[in-house]
């Protein structure tokens, strides 16, 4: 989860916000929109929740932990409204789409993910007992135009979003519900937005979607000018070949062997796919509307490693989905021993309100039960990803520098073309700067070089 804090500008004549953001990388992003729309309406921002006039949280609904968080903050946001008078909070994000209503109780501000262009509008419209809501979702909305503030602070790399919503419906997922249906944006707006960045100096983009494989931008002048993702992937590496592309998340059921070409293509484009399998029963798969099973899944992998052998690989899984036996659950660890990913995002399922499953498939995993096989989950993947890095040994990798090392300043650390992160000696270079180095010795977390250049 990200907990990210905004850049202070300061100007005491301005109304103060603060924005704190959970969830994914998408969420990030959408932070960053919110914050351009904001400052073009007059609005400063803070990262001292201690003099806000304004508290933003940027929500995620994804699991039921990642909620009661928030209502774990905004029980702390209401402290500041009890010490300074007129303190707006706002819920903003996929909690305020999918509670909408519920939450008009709790603060003064509910604004969904396609309907960050009415916050100055609903900002001045709250007041005391008058609390505002948009949670409209839309067709259209790409918010293609705006230019994010950006949040990171290393200035090397940024993400930029491709497309909002989706239309799968992963019987276990609420993102649909929150996010609306799937549409992509402009892609000539995506390529000046990168075009920006790496004329300010950043060396990497990704670009996000829920299934990024589905991108699909419909000439408006049907003057047969359409983009598919593999495409507008090869628009953005055309930038400059100093210029990093990256992007999350795939499909499995929809990475086609043309992304898997394209990618092999260009030197630029990142060797790393980020393809969630979920689980590995194919039992499993089916009953959570993947639309793939275990085979198509693990030709999919083949085939990537067929076109590019040291292809990063990281993927999501959720163990006890409804109805998962032990033998669904072994069938998860074996494909996880058969694929060795580098790294994995691992959750017990949490049953959201309004999904299908909610509807059609009981939450009858018990908690010891889940929680025990997530464990299994979590400690096998700990020895794949020591596995994967192993192999690393003996190879030489150009890495993007992203800073001093954590442990030691005289040591940088950064990612290589996998996605895998290095350290290694310090000559004096700087965050966006590239290295070569050969990997000595490894942990499950990270590759040790030694400097070659
Ligand atoms: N669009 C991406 C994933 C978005 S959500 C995809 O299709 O892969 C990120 C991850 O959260 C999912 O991959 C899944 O592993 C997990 N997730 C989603 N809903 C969940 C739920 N109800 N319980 C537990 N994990 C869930
Ligand atoms: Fe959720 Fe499935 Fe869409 Fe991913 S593809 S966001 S898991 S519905
Ligand atoms: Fe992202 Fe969470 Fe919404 S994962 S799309 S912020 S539900």
């Amino acid at each position: 989860m990200n907990t990210r804090n905004i850049r202070p500008l300061t100007d005491p004549s301005k109304p103060k916000v603060y924005i704190e953001t959970y969830g994914c990388q998408m969420n990030v992003n959408d932070s960053e929109v919110i914050l351009s729309i904001l400052q073009d309406a007059g609005y400063v921002l803070t990262e001292d929740i201690e003099e806000a006039d304004i508290i933003l949280a940027n929500t995620c609904s994804i699991r039921d932990n990642a909620e009661q968080r928030i209502w774990g903050r905004i029980d702390q946001f209401k402290l500041q409204k009890r010490k300074r008078e007129g303190v707006v909070i706002g819920i903003v994000g996929c909690m305020a789409e999918r509670l909408k209503y519920k939450l008009l109780t709790a603060v003064d501000l509910v604004a969904g993910p396609d309907s960050y262009r009415s916050l100055p509008m609903l900002l001045e419209a709250v007041a005391p007992g008058k609390p505002q809501i948009n949670v409209l979702l839309s067709h259209e909305e790409t918010y293609a135009e705006i230019s994010p503030v950006r949040l990171d602070k290393n200035g090397v790399s940024a993400f930029i979003s491709i497309m909002r919503g989706c239309n799968n419906v992963c019987s276990y997922c609420v993102v649909p519900y929150t996010r609306g249906a799937e549409r992509s944006r402009d892609p000539y707006t995506i390529v000046a937005e990168a075009e920006t960045l790496y004329a300010n100096g950043y060396k990497e983009v990704t670009l996000l979607g829920q299934n990024v494989d589905s991108y699909y931008w419909k000439d408006p002048n049907n003057a047969g000018k359409d983009v598919n993702f593999p495409q507008l992937l090869e628009m953005v590496a055309k930038i400059s070949p100093e210029l990093r592309v990256r992007f999350s998340t795939s499909h499995p059921k929809d990475i086609s062997d043309e992304v898997i070409y394209t990618m092999a293509m260009y030197e630029n484009i990142c060797k790393h796919i980020h393809l969630p399998v979920q689980s590995g029963s194919s039992i499993m798969l089916e009953k959570m509307r993947r639309k793939y099973n275990r085979e198509w899944y693990l030709e999919r992998v083949a085939k990537i490693r067929s076109v590019i052998p040291d292809c990063g690989l990281t993927t999501d899984v959720i163990a006890g989905f409804s109805g998962e036996t032990e033998q669904d659950h072994i069938d998860t660890l074996t494909l996880m021993e058969q694929v060795v990913f580098d790294s994995a995002f691992m959750f017990a399922y949490s049953e959201r309100p309004g999904t299908l499953a909610s509807k059609k498939y009981p939450d009858d995993i018990p908690y010891d039960l889940k929680t025990s096989r997530l464990n299994e989950i979590i400690a096998l993947q700990g020895r794949m990803s020591l596995k994967s890095n192993e192999k690393e040994i003996g190879r030489v990798l150009k890495v993007l520098v992203e800073g001093p090392s954590k442990k030691n300043p005289d040591e940088l650390c950064g990612r290589a073309s996998s996605n895998k992160m290095c350290v290694f000696p310090s000559r004096g270079e700087k965050a966006g700067d590239y290295c070569e180095v050969e990997v000595v010795s490894v942990t499950s977390a990270t590759l040790i070089c030694k400097r070659i250049d």
